[in-house]
């Protein structure tokens, strides 16, 4: 059974291979082996590797350059998805895909549900919703994990920028009123995973295997779009100051002390794309279809520190 994962090389698409390398086959091109922005090339892909499950965990993430790009970021983040979603359908299989925050109004202070009006405010937003849009209209069984503030020990991302940063600068200034919740891309990968295990499946029980009820690759939580992230809220500026916090515990050497972050207004730090203030997301019916509690962010950051730094 061949498991397909886009976006193999990102910081998500990285962490599923290592998930479901306990599923089925994983076959997970790079950018080089299949362009996805050819959609002739992913057709001709999916005839050859029939997958019996599909994560899309590629897509176009350059927030600011989408808004001059709207195009490329059109093609991955809405037609890509719509095009997969049309196969799961076709073919019986389930499609699990990722989305965002971003296609939220963004203001106020309380938590999104995952049926809260959207009004996405930038290219980014709004192709990732058109996405999501596509991927439910499809008909297939799937999954929308929308997800906020993504890092991970590898790739690019805001964890890693502020260790570069903090070892060359003594202070720093850094947004102080956009909340939301960082989430690591394995805690992604892991609760992506839970979706598709139950008490009868080969990797948790403890009995014969004739008490497995299902295919590992069918999912046993409805289909739907799910809120992904830890427990907890934070700013940039209270992010950066516990990465430097719990850096500094670790032993990494850094010019900068959290206590030396300067807190700014977004208004300050003028940006191409307009980003949300409010990325709080509900939980509550992810923990629910799961049966889990999402850890808090902070225990999360001292993980993926952990293995960032001991590499
Ligand atoms: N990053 C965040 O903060 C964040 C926040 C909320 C939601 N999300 C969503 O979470 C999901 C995963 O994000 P991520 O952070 O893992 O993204 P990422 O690290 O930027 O990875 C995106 C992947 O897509 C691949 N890709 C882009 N264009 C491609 C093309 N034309 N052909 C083949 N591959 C292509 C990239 O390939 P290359 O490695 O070759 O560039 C990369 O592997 C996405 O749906 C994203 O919208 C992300």
């Amino acid at each position: 059974m061949n498991i397909f994962i886009t976006g193999s090389n990102g910081q998500v698409g990285f962490e599923l291979q290592r998930q479901f390398a306990l599923f089925g086959n994983v076959v997970a091109p790079t950018r080089h082996e299949l362009d996805l922005t050819d959609a002739q090339a992913v057709d001709a892909y999916l005839a050859e590797h029939q997958p019996a499950l599909i994560l899309n965990a590629a897509a176009y993430t350059a927030v600011d350059k989408a808004e001059s790009e709207p195009e490329q970021a059109k093609r991955l983040n809405t037609e890509l998805p719509a095009q997969l979603a049309e196969y799961a359908a076709k073919h019986a299989i389930t499609l699990v895909h990722y989305s965002t925050d971003y296609v939220y109004p963004g203001d106020g202070e309380t938590p999104w549900q995952e049926d809260s009006p959207t009004a996405p405010h930038s290219v980014y937003g709004q192709t990732k919703l058109e996405g999501d849009q596509a991927v439910t209209q499809s008909g297939c069984q799937h999954l929308i994990f929308r997800t906020s503030w993504v890092y991970a020990a590898r790739g690019s991302n805001f964890m890693k920028t502020m260790l570069r940063l903090g070892r060359e600068r003594e202070t720093l200034s850094i947004v102080n009123d956009q909340i939301g919740a960082p989430t690591p891309a394995r805690l992604i990968a892991q609760a992506t995973a839970l979706a598709f295990t139950t008490h009868d499946s080969p990797l948790t029980t403890h009995h014969s295997l004739l008490t497995i009820h299902h295919s590992p690759l069918t999912i046993h939580i409805p289909s739907g779009i799910y809120h992904l992230a830890p427990r907890g809220e934070t700013s940039w500026h209270g992010f950066a100051s516990e990465i430097f916090k719990q850096a500094q515990a670790l032993g990494e050497e850094l010019a900068i002390q959290s206590g030396t972050v300067n807190g700014i207004p977004t208004a300050e730090f003028p940006t191409p794309a307009q980003r949300p203030l409010n990325s709080r997301m509900s939980l509550t019916k992810l923990e629910a279809a799961l049966g889990v509690t999402l850890p808090v962010w902070q225990h999360q950051l001292a993980l993926t520190l952990t293995e960032y730094c001991e590499e």
